[in-house]
């Protein structure tokens, strides 16, 4: 009986799972395990009435013994077992789920990647131009050299080694024509930065999409023909738009293409003011920014345009401060959706 009680006791400090304790259990107190048998086996017409009495208060204790440390065995190996592998462990499918965080996208990029889908749909290009850029392609390839007044309009981070953050997407146009040459139909969204005093409707770091075609017999109805389909898409109806004149050196000419309240029907509110909603500069490309990137202006002909993002996110969800956007808050961010 001693043999017995060491080996079950080293057979349960091995075992490591429910079954394994289990197995042991069977091994010696199942129909034929070695405790059961001890009782069975044992001849007790041999033994005088005190070593019956003994040897039964020995199996007892034995039994009681084994039965206690198999229940022993059992809960620490159910608490050692994975959860959901756990034998006898009861599911129930009624309790909450565990809340996983997936994030959400930024609105910013809801925005982009719905008017990427528009502009491929309409067979343009996406590229990505480098957020660091040369004086030559933010400025003096779209027609502004150095002393022209048009380079006070937008105030720039000049980087120490001559290079500066681009102040516009516009930047990619001669990149992009150089690039692929003529015809071509492509967007270039991204981040643009300005030495800007800041608030509500102004950043220093902002995004534009810019939008350049050029082909040939490409006219100023081209052009309202596409805002009108991207406005429409967007802001999922028919929309109004009107184009003012607007100055711009690397376009001629130039436009200010506004769109009709969408809040009010142009009616006038408190968002718009008069009734129309100042929303994307553009024009037929220059001459000389063709030149630049080497397009044949006797043959091709563009147009381009600079979609400000940022405030179009803030139009599309009534975001009333720019500053939001850039601010880390994440109860701003978690307001928008983890997938589209
Ligand atoms: C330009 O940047 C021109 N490159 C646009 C263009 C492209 C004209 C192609 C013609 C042809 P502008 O400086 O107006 O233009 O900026 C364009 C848009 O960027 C603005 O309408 C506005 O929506 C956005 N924007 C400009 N500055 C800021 C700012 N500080 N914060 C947020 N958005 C800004």
């Amino acid at each position: 009986m001693e043999d017995i009680r060491e080996q079950l006791l080293a057979d349960l400090a091995r075992a490591r799972s429910p079954q394994e304790v289990e197995g042991v259990r069977i091994r010696y107190l199942g129909r034929k395990g070695r405790i059961t048998l001890l009782a069975k086996g044992t001849d007790f017409s041999q033994m005088t009435a005190g070593q019956k009495r003994e040897f039964g208060q020995q199996l007892n204790a034995l039994k009681t013994l084994a039965l206690e440390e198999i229940a022993r065995a059992t809960d620490t190996a159910r608490s050692q077992a994975p959860r959901a592998t756990t034998a006898g462990d009861k599911l129930d499918l009624t309790l909450p789920g565990t809340d996983h965080c997936v994030g959400c996208l930024h609105p910013i990029s809801l925005v982009q990647m719905e008017l990427e889908d528009i502009f491929q749909g309409m067979g343009f290009m996406v590229l990505t131009g480098p957020d660091v850029e040369s004086e030559h392609y933010n400025f003096d390839a779209l027609n502004i050299p150095a002393d022209h007044p048009a380079r006070d309009m937008q105030d720039t981070f000049w980087l120490t080694n001559g290079m500066l953050m681009r102040t516009h997407t516009s930047a990619y146009q001669v990149r992009a024509l150089e690039r692929f040459g003529a015809p071509l139909r492509a967007i270039f969204p991204g981040r643009c930065f300005r030495y800007e005093a800041m608030d509500a409707s102004h950043e220093n770091t902002f995004y534009q999409l810019e939008g350049l075609l050029v082909d040939r017999d490409i006219s100023v109805s081209n052009l309202i023909a596409v805002m009108k389909a991207l406005l429409s898409e967007i802001f999922h109806r028919d929309v109004v738009v009107r184009l003012r004149p607007g100055y711009f050196p690397f376009v001629e000419p130039g436009f200010e293409l506004d769109q009709q309240c969408v809040f009010c029907g142009g009616k006038g509110c408190r968002v718009c003011g008069d009734g129309w909603i100042e929303l994307i500069p553009c024009g037929l490309v220059h001459p000389k920014v063709l030149e630049y990137g080497g397009v044949d202006t006797a043959e091709f002909s563009g147009f381009a345009f600079g979609l400000g993002l940022t405030r179009l996110a803030m139009l599309k969800f009534g975001i009333p401060d720019i500053r939001l956007f850039n601010s880390g808050d994440i109860r701003f961010y978690e307001q928008f959706p983890a997938a589209v």
